[in-house]
């Protein structure tokens, strides 16, 4: 093994929990053990056909070549449309750059605005790779927490708290992966107030689960009274739209910053997928309406395990207004034993729900919090219930 040849930045950097966790059931199943997974975040849709039907005209019509840095300038202006439309948010074709998923956006961002002092305040709990991309661009992270009992969602006061002279980006999701969490207009509002009385300090403030909200509105920080100049905003085609294995996302930026991610992007990977672009551009043009048929399922999936969970004792669980997933606080579990095995800890707790449910869900402490677990409900009613009553059936047996 040459592992000690490795870079110290990669030495430093953590594997992904969630990945981990899908490896671990998939060993299980593959010596035929009934694993459920409710470890990823990927809806269970498949794309809509429209979309898939414009990839492959484009394909027909010859788009098999590399396309500008920045992505297509027609894709570039649906999202501008798409920005004005849903978003009410002006912005020009110049400000947006489209690349390999949100997730490479939010790379793009850290590599052109972080230099070695820089601190990044996470939200948290945090999807997974904010803290590991800001590490690797060089910055430090700077968890910010709101447990349960605030719906995991930051106030002014802590924010006022955490800035200081060093403090150069702001993260957070919302809706919020792990948490499904939505910041409120009121909420945003006044954190931006925090957030405009320090000069250059900005905010990445990632949407990719704006479609999937229900009955709150989750407008942009960007819309918010001088926020524009100071929002990176981040959004794509892989949950909304479910287009994950497309690996689109876009960014819209003030111009200098867009510039810069170009400039990232053009010595990394270049333009994305020619034809999924294309399709892209189709998809951001269509009515979002006609996605409603994912949210509406997702709602009644939410309402199902809500309950079941809610019927577990010990289990404590808020009311998520987006996303597809649930960020229960088991903390009321530490402690209890079934006689040969104790859970002292969240990474312990998902262990046994793997091993004795065969039920896979992803730890909170890869998220920030050592007090809870995710479950993604991006499944059938039929094997969310199945893992609903393994679960409350493990956890009888430890008191
Ligand atoms: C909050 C959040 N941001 C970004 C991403 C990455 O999205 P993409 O598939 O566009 O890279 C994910 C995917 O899980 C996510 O949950």
């Amino acid at each position: 093994m040459s592992s000690h040849l490795l870079s110290s930045k990669l030495s430093s950097m953590s594997e992904s929990a969630t990945i981990k966790m899908a490896q671990k059931a998939r060993e299980l199943k593959s010596q035929s053990v009934d694993v459920i997974s409710l470890s990823l975040g990927e809806p269970d849709f498949d794309t809509p056909d429209f979309i898939k039907e414009a990839a492959k005209q484009a394909l027909d019509k010859g788009m098999t070549k590399y396309t500008p840095v920045p992505g297509l300038l027609e894709l570039r202006q649906s999202i501008c449309d798409k920005l004005k439309r849903d978003n009410k948010l002006n912005y020009t074709p110049k400000e947006i750059v489209v690349s390999n998923g949100a997730k490479q956006c939010i790379a793009n961002v850290c590599l052109s605005l972080l230099d070695p002092n820089d601190e990044v305040i996470i939200f948290t709990p945090y999807w997974v790779s904010y803290f590991e991309i800001v590490k690797f661009a060089g910055g430090s992270p700077v968890p910010v927490y709101a447990g349960i009992e605030q719906d995991y969602k930051v106030i002014p006061a802590q924010l006022k708290e955490a800035i200081n002279d060093n403090t150069k980006l702001i993260i957070y999701s919302s809706p919020s992966n792990p948490t499904g969490s939505v910041y409120t207009e009121a909420e945003i509002a006044a954190l931006a107030e925090v957030i405009k009385t320090k000069p250059d300090l900005y905010v990445l403030s990632d949407e990719i689960y704006e479609y999937i909200t229900f009955n709150a509105k989750n407008p942009s920080i960007a819309s918010m009274p001088g926020m524009q100049e100071r929002t990176i905003l981040v959004n794509g085609m892989s949950k909304g739209f479910a287009m994950t294995g497309w690996r689109l996302g876009y960014l819209a930026a003030p111009q200098w910053i867009a510039a810069a991610c170009a400039k990232v992007q053009g010595q990394f990977t270049s333009g994305a997928t020619a034809f999924g672009q294309a399709a892209a551009a189709i998809a951001l043009q269509h009515d979002p309406s006609a996605l409603d048929y994912m949210k509406e399922k997702f709602l009644e999936r939410k309402n199902l395990v809500k309950k079941m969970l809610e019927d577990i004792p010990g289990m404590r669980v808020n009311d998520p207004q987006g996303a597809f997933y649930f960020f229960p606080n088991i903390s009321s579990f530490f402690g209890k034993t079934n006689g040969t095995r104790r859970i002292d800890d969240a990474d312990e707790f998902v262990d046994v729900l793997l091993d004795e449910a065969h039920v896979a869900v992803v730890t909170g402490s890869a998220f920030g919090d050592k007090n809870s677990f995710r479950i993604s409900y991006a499944t059938s009613n039929e094997v969310l219930i199945e893992a609903m009553t393994r679960i409350k059936r493990v956890l009888a047996t430890y008191s």
